[in-house]
């Protein structure tokens, strides 16, 4: 065959092959796209609608402090820069891939390289990635300043809850913080003021993430890592441990609570207020023996003292191998138990609490948890069966078998009546 008529041979081929085609492909690209036109539609409504939660307390894209603001104000150009881009890309990929798709046409002529193309595509993109990295550092290093603390909060990420430590300091109010603060699950801050966490963890990696407030920060054992934290409002600002952590991670949340200068001074003075022993002969008396005898060997009840005057000491480090458990003191100032993920507050009453406007927040938040407004269900049903509410390595059985992991609130196969006791005087420590 001589080369001549390789070109018409191949033409006249592909023609006919076309032409069959045509028809058969149309008939079922007609079909096809307006099933992907409706699959397209679907999915972009989907997206769109998803896009839309109204009641979204972890949207990083409503930043209520400065932090947070300082990474949307980064992450928006970004964003559009990097959708320009994205439009660009895919449109002239697809307007390649149509006007040049094969129509039977002879192969063009293969060439290699284009230097001008290249060399433009290299800097192009370099350009942009320039323009994207000064702003980034600079946010970097304006979320790393340390020099304009004016409170510190330690917080410890533990399988599977968060522990708030206000260290003895001069910052947080006027006067200082004078003795050490510990609780858990809601951290209380004042408005407006720059709070340094110094975090760790006290067994594998969390990760701290507030999004309304700031980024998220791993928590890692054998290190203290920082973040800053501020709310530009008094308000209840929802996150949860962001690095998978084991078995309950899902169920490791926490909350800041950003209370007034006045609400915060309350506060404080309320956690150091002397522990007050229930009335004698009450429920919440008999509530008191029982925890002695059941909880006191994990939890903290600061204050709290034995028949002869000594102070119930809870020695989690060395009774649970190798944990801890929260610092029970005032638990009922906090709206939320086991790794903030129920609530002490029943539905409507929580939702004055954590819907209330900025000028009545703190005022509602420093009520705690009162008789009418205890949602006592979910704690009995803790108390009654930890592990069966939240999966945790709580099987003394196990200790042994995964050396050493043992986590969490064990079953202690409480009364019903031990149980009413203990709900008695838990909903008196505030
Ligand atoms: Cu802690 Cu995930």
């Amino acid at each position: 065959m001589s080369p001549e008529f390789r070109p018409a041979n191949h033409e006249r081929t592909k023609r006919r092959d076309s032409e069959t085609a045509t028809s058969v492909s149309s008939v079922i690209s007609n079909m096809s796209r307006a099933r992907a036109a409706k699959y397209a539609a679907i999915a972009g409504v989907g997206a769109l609608v998803t896009g839309c939660a109204e009641n979204a307390p972890q949207d990083t894209f409503q930043p209520a402090g400065t932090n947070a603001q300082e990474i949307d104000d980064l992450a928006r150009p970004v964003f559009y820069i990097a959708g320009v881009v994205g439009v660009i890309v895919l449109g002239v990929i697809a307007w390649v891939a149509f006007r040049y798709r094969d129509r039977g046409q002879p192969i063009p002529e293969q060439t290699h390289g284009k230097p001008a193309l290249e060399i433009a595509l290299t800097i192009l993109p370099a350009l942009i990635l320039i323009g994207v990295a000064i702003p980034t550092v600079g946010t970097i290093m304006a979320l790393d300043k340390t020099d304009d603390t004016e409170c510190v909060v330690n917080v410890t990420g533990q399988q599977w809850w968060w522990e708030f430590d206000y260290p003895v300091q001069d910052g947080c109010m006027p006067g200082g913080i004078t003795e050490p603060i510990v609780t858990s699950g809601q951290m209380v801050i004042p408005e407006d003021m720059n709070v340094l966490i110094r975090g760790t963890s006290r067994d594998v990696i969390h990760s701290f993430w507030i999004p309304r407030l700031n980024g998220k920060r791993d928590m890692v054992p054998g290190r203290v890592h920082n973040l800053r934290m501020q709310a530009n409002e008094p308000g209840i600002y929802a996150g949860q441990c962001a690095e998978f952590c084991g078995l309950s991670h899902t169920n490791m949340r926490m909350e800041v609570a950003a209370l007034t200068d006045e609400g915060f001074a309350a506060w404080v003075e309320n956690q150091l207020e002397d522990y007050t022993p229930p009335e004698e002969g009450t429920v919440a008396a008999e509530g008191e023996a029982s925890f002695i005898a059941n909880c006191s060997r994990c939890h903290q009840v600061n204050g709290l003292e034995d028949d002869t005057g000594n102070p119930i000491v809870s020695r989690p480090d060395l009774q649970v191998y190798p944990g801890a458990a929260p610092n029970l003191t005032n638990l009922m100032t906090r709206n939320t138990f086991a790794g903030a993920t129920w609530s002490l507050l029943r539905p409507g009453c929580r939702a004055e609490v954590w819907d209330a406007e900025s000028d009545v927040f703190t005022e509602r938040y420093l009520e705690g948890v009162t008789e009418d407004c205890f949602a006592e269900v979910d704690l009995s049903e803790w108390l009654r069966n930890a592990p069966a509410k939240k999966p945790m390595y709580a099987d003394p059985e196990k200790l042994e078998p995964t050396d050493g992991l043992y986590r969490g609130m064990p079953y202690l196969a409480l009364s019903g009546d031990q149980i009413d006791q203990l709900l008695a005087y838990l909903l008196e420590l505030k």
